[in-house]
């Protein structure tokens, strides 16, 4: 028996009140369908259909590299219709529909594209209750029913039917057990239950709720599944919930860190965007941003108000405050910031000290060198023990096109130097400060281009004229 996951998407999100559709809107910056989907994937599932509206190819563009199967629900006319329209079950959908079939003994699980944070968990036990005499139902308790579809039980406590909310009478409305809408059953039986929905309710759709008493008019048994965690089926339906899920989420990413051994020095106050793989003894201060994927070596310290995208840092780094570092490299003992902007391309050896408002741009720099004031460093490469004095900039564009500098070991360059590209200064060269240095410099020598310094002898400062009959006002 084989598994066929269902996801629903096809909803129009209007309360996102959003040119883009619901289901791209990220929770963690991943869109929320996608997470659906990547938790669908740990399921081993044979097909993972996702449905999607009309005029919501921009779903299915954004999401193209994902291994799924796309059917197009033209109409939202229902989750019944939804859930017939993936599995091509007539008349309400059509068949040949040119969907791979769906096999007779799989088990289907409908998933929402719009409730990101089910956990595989949850999910498999939901699955594995889900018999071809049974079916598992997610179900939680809440405070505050309002707007789901409740579960009526029998006198025995057996589930016999869900009430949409618009359907229900007062009494019904009581009920705090609502319904999830996660659902998993028999294909076959699924198939021929939704073969015989009607849209005979208050909003005139296809409910796929209604074939919870049909099954038990089957004989087939309701089994009602709790999840891991209330958290797990917020639904989301406006950016109120969206921001609810997505503090739900960070802090559950907070907590794997920690559990892997970082410390966080206020777990509330990180957010990561992507993947973070962490070594030992890692601490990471206040309001710092992970996005895309991050490697963090063991012992590394992240200072307070930092972004770091899509980096590798190296053992024992230190990033002191206020950093941007993206697309970058960071061999080990490594200090960064405060105040340092590492931009895409740059790979830093071990023992590299970049400071204060220093920016470097796709430039290698090899170990122990030091640029650690005021410096622009953009396409170059930087040899071992170097040191750049505090103002160096590499002139590295001429308007039209951008130029190498190479600097070689050991170089010493004065502060204020401007070495315009493309430009070599040799190893064991030292730039004299305030240099603008336009042609290469050759190893070992001292090179600079300094106007003379000169001194009047006598010279005054102007002196105010008196009277000048003129105001200062
Ligand atoms: C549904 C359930 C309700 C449950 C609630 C949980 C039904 C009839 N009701 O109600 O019992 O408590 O979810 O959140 O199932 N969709 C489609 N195509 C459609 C209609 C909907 O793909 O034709 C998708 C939507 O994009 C959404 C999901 O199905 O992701 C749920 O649809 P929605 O209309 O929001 O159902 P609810 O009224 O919330
Ligand atoms: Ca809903």
């Amino acid at each position: 028996m084989s598994l066929d996951v269902i996801i629903l998407a096809a909803g129009a999100g209007t309360r996102m009140r959003s040119a883009l559709p619901k289901v791209l809107h990220g929770v963690g910056a991943k869109p929320m369908l996608e997470h659906v989907v990547d938790t669908a994937r740990q399921l081993n599932a044979r097909h993972i259909r996702v449905v999607y509206g009309h005029g919501g190819v921009a779903v299915r563009t954004a999401l193209a590299h994902l291994d799924v199967t796309w059917t197009e629900q033209g109409q939202q006319l229902g989750t019944g219709h939804a859930v017939a329209a993936a599995l091509g079950v007539p008349p309400l959908a059509p068949l040949n529909s040119g969907l791979p079939p769906a096999n007779a003994h799989d088990t289907v699980l409908v998933l929402y594209g719009d409730v990101p944070l089910i956990g595989a968990e949850t999910l498999q036990r939901v699955i594995s209750v889900a018999q071809d005499n049974s079916l598992g139902l997610l179900t939680v308790v809440l405070d505050n029913p309002r707007g789901y579809g409740r579960i009526l039980r029998d006198a025995h406590n057996n589930v016999m039917r869900i009430v949409e909310e618009k359907d229900a009478t007062d009494e019904q409305r009581q009920v705090r057990e609502i319904n999830t809408g996660i659902l998993a059953a028999s294909s076959e039986k699924l198939q021929k239950w939704l073969a015989a929905l009607d849209n005979n309710n208050a909003q005139g759709e296809y409910y796929l709720t209604d074939i919870i008493a049909m099954a038990v008019r089957d004989g087939v048994k309701v089994v009602p599944v709790e999840p891991d965690s209330i958290t797990e089926t917020l639904g989301v339906n406006n950016r109120v919930q969206l921001a609810e899920a997505e503090r739900y989420y960070q802090r559950t990413q907070a907590e794997q860190l920690m559990l892997q051994g970082t410390t966080l020095r206020d777990p509330a106050r990180i957010d990561v965007r992507g993947e973070v793989s962490v070594g030992t003894d890692i601490t990471v201060d206040v309001n710092v941003v992970f996005e895309g994927k991050v490697v963090l070596g063991n012992g590394v310290r992240v200072g307070a108000n930092t972004v770091i995208r899509n980096t590798i840092i190296g053992d024992h780094v230190e990033i002191l405050e206020n950093c941007v570092i993206e697309d970058a490299v960071i061999g080990q003992h490594s200090r960064i910031g405060p105040f340092a902007r590492i931009r895409p391309e740059t790979v830093l050896a071990d023992n590299v000290h970049i400071g204060n408002f220093v920016e470097i741009k796709k430039t290698r720099v090899d170990q122990g060198s030091k640029i650690n004031h005021l410096s622009y460093v953009g396409d170059a490469t930087v040899g071992r023990n170097v040191n750049i004095g505090a103002g160096t900039i590499t002139c590295n564009y001429d308007g039209a096109n951008k130029y190498q500098t190479v600097i070689g070991d050991n170089v010493f360059v004065g502060s204020d130097s401007q070495l315009v590209a493309p430009v070599t200064i040799g190893e064991g060269a030292t730039i004299g400060a305030g240099s603008t240095i336009t042609r290469n410099a050759p190893p070992g020598e001292l090179t600079l281009s300094r106007t003379p310094q000169q001194s009047k002898a006598g010279w005054k400062r102007p002196a105010k004229k008196k009277d000048s009959g003129i105001s200062n006002g």
